[in-house]
């Protein structure tokens, strides 16, 4: 976990994404040192990044570290420095202004600015750089993600013998809405330069090939592209299909829908600690019989605010009884300096606080709101103690919240409700599906999951726990990697 000094060593795989997966905290003695962030994909790539000698490239989290590459779990991290500029207008501008709400149907309005646009250029040709350095020749190269996606074309043109692969971890808006984009030929331009393009739900893939097809005419056949090596006319859009002339070249183009490390949330479930956690949330929520529980970042996207508005009807209409029934609502602080970000927490912060103004008693209240990050283990401790969960999300790529709670359920209790909105409700069909727009229909959801008989309960927990640990992130990772490989196989045919 210490910092290591650079060498010019070159990887057979690489990784590339926005942020590292890592913390940098500061020692006792005044030392940086580095800890292993808990997200899912890391845990996924860890086995393969170890088998083939893998380096992972991305932003460090902070403005202005410059730290040379050095080695976390036996995988290169390579550093690629931003400074607050390139955050101001890269990452909260163009990344989450722009393309964030855009991909997420609008909920927001997508700002547009020119300068973002130049910085995210500028910042997306860095991390090109920094990958074309360690890559080996012939390496596999793995871009993941929105603030991404020029990464690949720019990758190609640098090193065409790299295998390039790009996954999308968000939606992928209708062309109806990408068409917005001041600069949507220039960005599917920039993903087409991948051979193989991860999109979470079939619907995005279908919808990335609708914008292909309307702003380069090139043909597009049950998720195989076929795309030019030479692009006679780029940044331009093309009216109608055209018949490419010179050699082409096929991307493929489908969905891998991604999910996670099962076995952690089960094994940590089953630790008597966090169920004995569990049973200490619960009491210290004043022994409610029923704990709805909701936990996102704090994000627009994620329909807090339509779920604090059905549950507090139910509350004001004596459907719940404040003591009986909390909704334990998790905010996690989420890019907190852009301003529709900004004016969410201000909105959700003061449903909660009227709800809880007008409806709490000596001793209880209908919600226990948080604007926290809480470590895994509390996190399935909760999972534990939830008799609903309730993913109202009013569009995500694919929302591994709800994959997280059905993995910590080993008693197979507990129910599920899930917006549709969510990628994730493309699997996990046993949920009790909402659309979380119809406040109706969301509390009559939540009355029916607070009473669904027990039988019942079980039976659907198990059906979704199937779903969950027949898919996880090992066989998404698995899949995508093989598609490459073939990607390969055949471009060297
Ligand atoms: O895919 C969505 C995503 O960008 C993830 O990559 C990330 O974990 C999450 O949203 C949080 O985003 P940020 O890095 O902006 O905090």
């Amino acid at each position: 976990m210490s910092e290591t000094s650079a060498t010019n060593e070159q990887f057979d795989l690489v990784v590339v994404s926005n942020r590292l997966p890592v913390d940098r905290i500061i020692d006792a003695d005044g030392s940086a040192a580095w800890t292993r962030s808990p997200g899912g994909l890391v845990t996924a790539l860890e086995p393969v990044m170890h088998a083939h000698g893998g380096a992972w490239v991305g932003w460090p989290g902070m403005p202005d570290v410059e730290v040379e590459p050095f080695d976390e779990g036996g995988i290169r991290l390579v550093p690629v420095p931003l400074s607050a500029d390139d955050i101001e207008q890269y990452y909260e501008g163009f990344s989450n202004d722009t393309l964030w709400p855009l991909y997420h149907d609008v909920i927001a309005s997508p700002r547009y600015h020119r300068e973002w646009w130049d910085a995210y250029k500028s910042v997306n040709q860095r991390f090109t750089d920094a990958v074309a350095e360690v890559a080996s020749g012939g390496a596999v190269v793995w871009v993941h993600d929105y603030q991404l996606q020029l990464v690949p074309k720019l990758l190609r043109e640098a090193r065409p013998d790299l295998t390039i692969g790009f996954f999308n971890h968000i939606p992928f808006p209708p062309y109806g809405i990408f068409s917005q984009l001041p600069w949507r030929t220039r960005i599917v331009e920039g993903l087409l330069g991948a051979d193989v393009i991860g999109f979470q739900r079939q619907a995005d893939a279908v919808n990335f090939q609708q914008a292909v097809r309307r702003l380069k005419g090139y043909p597009t056949r049950r998720g195989h592209i076929e795309v030019p090596v030479v692009d006679e006319t780029p940044g331009v859009r093309v009216y109608g299909p055209i018949k490419p002339t010179g050699p082409i070249r096929t991307v493929v183009a489908r969905e891998f829908p991604i999910s996670i490390d099962a076995s952690i949330y089960d094994e940590l479930a089953r630790r008597p600690d966090i169920q004995e956690r569990a049973r200490q949330l619960r009491a210290d929520l004043g022994d409610p019989r029923v704990i709805i529980f909701g936990v996102d970042r704090l994000d627009y996207t994620k329909g807090i605010g339509h779920r604090i508005k059905a549950f507090g009807e139910l509350v004001a209409d004596g459907e719940v009884t404040v003591g009986d029934v909390v909704l334990v609502q998790v905010a996690s602080p989420s890019r907190e300096r852009v301003v529709p970000y900004m004016e969410l927490r201000d909105e959700v912060e003061l449903m909660v606080g009227r709800l809880n103004g007008d409806y709490s008693t000596i001793g209880h209240s209908p919600i226990a709101y948080y604007h926290q990050s809480f470590p895994r283990e509390e996190m399935t401790a909760f999972y534990l103690a939830a008799d609903v969960m309730l993913v109202t999300a009013l569009r995500d790529g694919m929302n591994l919240v709800a994959k997280e709670y059905v993995a910590s359920r080993f008693d197979d209790d507990g129910v599920l409700i899930l917006s549709e909105f969510a990628g994730a409700s493309d699997e996990l069909t046993r949920a009790i599906l909402v659309n979380p727009h119809d406040i109706e229909e969301l509390k009559r959801a939540i009355l029916r999951a607070m009473e669904l008989p027990k039988r019942e309960r079980k039976s659907r927990m198990r059906q979704l726990r199937k779903r969950v640990f027949d898919n996880d992130v090992a066989k998404w990772s698995n899949e995508f990697l093989e598609e490459l490989a073939k990607a390969r196989a055949a471009a060297n045919d």
